[in-house]
């Protein structure tokens, strides 16, 4: 294993870590669902989140969107890699809601990584669960 290999080896572990201890803290009474979110900076900061429910169903809250305000509450701008994990047979993949949060701080080769709680399933980038995505980038000089 090259040194580059290892860094983003051990960023996955950390990620993977973070993420499964957010995700032991899930309030999901409702669905007994409990997902788990952590996500890393440029810089290697790593924020983590759990998803919220709430007895007004709609008004719960997914980990990545925790994680993100995690990480934009510490004043962190930028999304360099996230990870989801979540329990079950299919694989947990952030919801269409959360693609599009994660698209405001991330770019289109941003990985996004799928855990179930044994570790890593599969990877992706953002531009391929989110193509032609609609960000920030529309916005500018209109
Ligand atoms: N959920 C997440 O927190 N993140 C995902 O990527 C998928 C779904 C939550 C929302 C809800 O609390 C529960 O999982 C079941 O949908």
């Amino acid at each position: 294993m090259t040194a580059a290999e290892r860094l983003i080896e051990d960023q996955l572990q950390s990620l993977f870590e973070a993420a499964r201890l957010a995700r032991e803290q899930a309030y999901a009474p409702y669905s007994g669902f409990k997902v788990g979110a952590a996500l890393a900076t440029p810089d290697g900061a790593v924020f983590a989140g759990c998803n919220v429910e709430n007895a007004a169903y709609p008004v719960g809250t997914c980990a990545e969107a925790a994680a993100i305000a995690a990480m934009v509450a510490a004043g962190g701008r930028r999304i360099a890699a996230i990870l989801v994990v979540g329990d079950g047979a299919a694989l947990v993949t952030p919801c269409g809601a959360c693609r599009q949060r994660i698209r405001e701080f991330a770019g289109p080769d941003t990985p996004i990584h799928a855990a179930g709680r044994d570790g890593l399933r599969r990877s992706f980038t953002l531009d391929a669960l989110l193509p032609f995505a609609f960000g920030p980038d529309n916005l500018e000089g209109s």
